[in-house]
């Protein structure tokens, strides 16, 4: 039910630039106000909660470890620098790497049970679909993006643009010549759904918030490709329109075909849904506690900012001396024994 919402919701998307360009003629509303204003929303909504997160207080070091901390013996217990990072260098490279190659996701397990003649046991396999499917999307998507600068800059550089359109290309199927990443999108998209709608357990847990944003991103990569190899859009007259929009001084060519405003209400749709979707996961991972902070407990000592200042710490050898005759009495074992004597005891 929830993919349906949601894919019905695009359909209605969809319909609102095709009537309102198509039979209203509202060009300057769906080719410049509504993505300036959707860009708008984007930016403050983003830097907005950028900015609330990163006040946020972390009281506590909550690193998500996966390996051996540095230990006293390091020949017997090597490190894993990676897996528990203990200086910020380490951290440094662990996050650049779940950034770039999604190395979390790419360590993912599936649990699962087998039958063996003495019962089921529970088995751990290593998964690595998901880590596929999700890497074919984001680079897609990010090259895509990169690529549709040539819209907003004159003249178009060669780095990045020029050079991601050469080899984007490189195939040199059809024309106009077909992009890797086009095809890799949709492919990317149609996995991600179909392993929310295919699989039982992941379905039970998919929100209209789950599918919606890939309905949109799959409804905005459609729109793109039917732009680009079957309207053939006037591209001349688009980045006319795109370059006014990157000056403030926008104008609206006549010759620009209708899908063209269906693609750019789309993306002012995704621009406005972003700052409040899950999609925020793009700033998150920059500020996740469990990945940004080393792991030094162990090695340096870290005081509670929330620690109120009138409260005096009490370290556990106070403890022991003040409750340590009533420990000993219930039998507790002690640090020290010597707090385990009453007073008079202790003086004798
Ligand atoms: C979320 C952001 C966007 C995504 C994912 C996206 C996706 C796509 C895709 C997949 C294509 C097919 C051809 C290609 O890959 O170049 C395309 C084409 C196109 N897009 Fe976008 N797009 C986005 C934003 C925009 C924006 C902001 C504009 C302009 C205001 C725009 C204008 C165009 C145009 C004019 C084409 C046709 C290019 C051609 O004929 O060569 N797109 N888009």
């Amino acid at each position: 039910m929830n993919a349906l919402y949601s894919l019905l919701f695009v359909f209605l998307l969809v319909l609102i630039p095709l009537f309102g360009v198509g039979a209203a003629h509202l060009n300057s509303l769906f080719g410049a106000s509504i993505p300036y204003l959707a860009f708008c929303i984007f930016l403050i909504g983003f830097v907005y909660k950028v900015f609330t997160w990163a006040r946020t207080d972390v009281p506590f070091r909550i690193p998500t470890t996966g390996g051996q901390f540095k230990s006293f013996d390091p020949v017997m217990f090597k490190q894993n620098k990676l897996d528990c990072p203990q200086t910020g260098a380490q951290t440094f490279f662990r996050m650049v790497l779940e950034v770039f190659a999604f190395r979390s996701l790419f360590r993912n397990t599936a649990v699962s049970l087998h039958e063996t003649k003495d019962g089921p046991v529970v088995a751990y396999k290593s998964s690595k679909w998901l880590w596929l499917f999700a890497i074919t999307f984001h680079y897609s998507f990010f090259i895509i993006a990169l690529r549709h600068l040539r819209l907003f800059l004159e003249p178009i550089p060669f780095l990045p643009v020029g050079a991601l359109e050469f080899v984007d290309g490189i195939l040199q199927i059809g024309a106009p010549t077909l992009y890797l990443t086009d095809a890799g999108l949709v492919l990317g998209v149609l996995l991600l759904l179909g392993r929310r709608l295919i699989n039982a357990r992941i379905n039970y847990i998919s929100y209209v918030s789950d599918f919606f944003p890939l309905f949109l991103i799959l409804a905005i990569a459609l729109s793109g490709i039917y732009m680009r190899y079957y309207a053939k859009v006037d591209v001349i007259a688009i980045k006319e329109l795109t370059m006014g929009l990157a000056t403030f001084h926008y104008v609206i060519p006549e010759s620009i075909n209708v899908s063209f405003f269906v693609h750019v209400f789309l993306v002012s749709c995704l621009m406005a849904y972003f700052p409040f979707s899950k999609l925020m996961h793009l700033p998150g991972v920059f500020l996740s506690p469990t990945r940004n902070m080393p792991n030094d407990t162990r090695a340096k000592h870290h005081v509670n900012p929330w620690n109120d200042p009138k409260i005096k710490a009490h370290a556990y050898a106070d403890y022991e001396k003040e409750f340590g005759v009533v420990m000993a009495e219930a039998g507790l074992p002690l640090d020290n024994p010597e707090n385990g004597k009453a007073p008079e005891e202790a003086d004798a």
